[in-house]
């Protein structure tokens, strides 16, 4: 028989995250997101979500972006989300597969939250421009679509828009 170490029952949603609930779930995008950026030809990509919860005070979460046409691996990321206890505060905290590693903090306000980067650190040998800041805003939309728009400054270019994408409840 197989074993393992989780409890397999389905945990109960912790109260502390309660104000984040409306983002549990898998997502799919739809339409295709948009990517743009100054130094680069806009281009779109698919990408699915998982954000789940253990029971515990924070979200889990995976982002696994494709290529439209050949469906080929792009950017991922994974990590957690957490709520300070009885505020709106917020940490996000993400491992990219580029070598890059971010915190970021801000508010959750209804169906919505925004967070800017507070630290980013990456790997020696990580490709150039470095990216220097980031903000997100996710924001459940009244047709229940997901929506995440993000913006970055590097070592070359000010604050501009990277990503905008929404997602479907799969
Ligand atoms: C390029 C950062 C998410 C696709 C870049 C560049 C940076 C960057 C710094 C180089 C910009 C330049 O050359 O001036 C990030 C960060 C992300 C993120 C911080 C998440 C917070 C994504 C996602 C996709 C994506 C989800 C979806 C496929 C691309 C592509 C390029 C690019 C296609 C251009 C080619 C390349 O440099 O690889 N990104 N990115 N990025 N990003 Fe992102």
């Amino acid at each position: 028989m197989a074993s393992s170490a989780a409890n397999t029952e389905t945990p109960q949603l912790n109260p502390v995250i309660e104000p984040l609930s409306w983002m549990l779930g898998t997502w799919l995008s739809d339409p295709p997101g948009d990517g743009t950026f100054p130094t680069m030809k806009p281009f779109q990509y698919l990408e699915e979500v998982h954000i789940s919860h253990v029971g515990q005070p924070m979200l889990n979460f995976s982002f696994n972006a494709f290529h439209p046409d050949t469906r080929k691996p792009m950017h991922r990321e994974c990590g957690f989300i957490r709520l300070k206890p009885d505020t709106n505060k917020v940490a996000f905290i993400s491992a990219q597969n580029t070598g890059l590693v971010e915190v970021e903090e801000g508010e959750v306000n209804g169906q919505e939250l925004s967070i800017a980067s507070h630290s980013i650190a990456r790997i020696s040998f990580a490709k150039k421009p470095h990216v220097e800041q980031i903000t997100r805003k996710f924001r459940l939309n009244s047709d229940g679509k997901l929506e995440q728009t993000v913006s970055m400054a590097t070592t070359t270019q000010p604050m501009t828009q990277h990503l905008h994408i929404t997602y479907k409840k799969v």
